[in-house]
């Protein structure tokens, strides 16, 4: 335990800790007292352009690429302009298909990543404008993007990013709401949901850190786990998706995520006595559809690890183990949702001797193609 670390074992442990600390200064500023209204007074957009935009393109690697399908769904919902998620490589030589008035959001923690550096500059060279989401002040992204909105995670050294996702996704449901409140499409019924329910994440993400222990439990439980499946629908399925990336980065366990109505259609064949399954339940207008294919696995003899939140009844019927998320709204749910399973993966590195801070074969910014 060094003193850079703060008194924690490793680096990601202690970002995955300073998250509450972190979500609250990516809001600071942003979000005014009273919960009326978002600020973003760094974006030089006029109000012309941004009525004007009538498509997303979110380009970005890895987990900030986790974090733009959640930004998809919060932007489709909020602000009703459609939006495109590519990973950076597959972008670059896909020639998507553009218009004038296409806005590119590039995700980046580092501001250095290759892939997603030349998908801003081919959108540049196109004329569209570009707004890049960075970790970094100066990064080559924050110089070269015509805006920027920077997470304030602080610097993020654990190769495995934990408060660097939660920060992009807190950016991007102010941008939501910034582009719904100036395109009218944010009604207040909305603003009072998603904007109380950011107000109050800090607190939440504090309340969610106490499930630690617990978690360190089941990581140890599962130490001779080969492979795991993350399932969850909507928003449940893009956090899978992360949990199953942090589990296979630092653990080296074999991951999967699938969109849990999908397992029928392959996956199921692989479910078999006693193989671990993380079942996330936090979408409310899913969640009895979420909970056939949890029994579904059940009755492979799966173990079934579910997540929903307090005060639910139900789920524990049906599987081995819940983890209580404590209650706010399912739209910032991945927030909330991804922190055990970033504890999960972490454990489940420390069980296993792993070099956490620095898995094998990974950077922490990959600036070569
Ligand atoms: C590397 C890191 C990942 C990260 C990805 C994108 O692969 O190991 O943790 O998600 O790059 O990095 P960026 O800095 O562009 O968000």
């Amino acid at each position: 335990v060094s003193a850079e670390r703060g008194g924690f074992q490793h680096f990601m442990q202690k970002e995955i800790h300073e998250q509450p600390k972190a979500i609250r200064d990516t809001l600071t500023g942003r979000l005014d007292e009273d919960l009326q209204s978002v600020a973003l007074p760094e974006l030089s957009w006029t109000d012309e352009s941004l009525q004007a935009i009538d498509r997303i393109h979110i380009v970005a690697c890895g987990t900030s690429w986790h974090a733009g399908l959640v930004g998809k769904d919060a932007i489709e919902k909020i602000a009703k302009i459609p939006v495109e998620v590519d990973v950076a490589s597959e972008y670059r030589y896909r020639d998507p298909l553009v218009t004038p008035n296409t806005l590119v959001i590039v995700i980046t923690q580092s501001g250095e990543t290759a892939d997603t550096l030349a998908a801003l500059r081919d959108s540049k060279q196109k004329g569209l404008r570009v707004l890049a989401i960075t970790n970094v002040v100066g990064s080559s992204a924050a110089r070269e993007a015509d805006d920027v909105l920077i997470t304030w995670a602080g610097p993020e050294i654990a190769v495995a990013s934990t408060k660097a996702y939660t920060t992009q996704l807190v950016t991007l449901y102010l941008l939501a709401a910034y582009l719904g409140q100036a395109r009218g499409t944010l009604s207040s019924d909305a603003k009072a949901e998603v904007l109380g329910a950011l107000a109050g994440l800090p607190t939440v993400a504090e309340q969610v850190l106490d499930a630690a222990p617990r978690i360190e439990r089941f990581a140890k439980d599962y130490q001779e786990a080969r492979d795991t499946f993350f399932i969850g629908r909507g928003l449940d399925y893009a956090v899978s998706l992360e949990g199953a990336l942090k589990l296979k980065e630092i653990s080296y366990i074999h991951a999967e995520a699938y969109a849990a109505g999908e397992l029928k259609h392959g996956t199921l064949a692989l479910i078999t006595d006693g193989v671990p399954v993380i079942a996330l339940a936090t979408q409310t207008h899913l969640y009895e559809k979420t909970l056939s294919n949890i029994k579904e696995v059940k009755a492979r003899d799966a173990f079934v690890l579910g997540l929903t939140w307090a005060g639910d009844e139900e789920l524990k019927k049906s599987v081995d183990e819940v983890i209580y998320l404590p209650r706010t709204s399912p739209v910032v749910a991945p927030i909330v949702a991804v922190i055990p399973l970033q504890l999960l993966a972490y454990y489940a590195a420390v069980v296993r001797g792993n070099d956490v801070d620095k898995p094998r074969n990974l950077a922490k910014s990959v600036t070569v193609e």
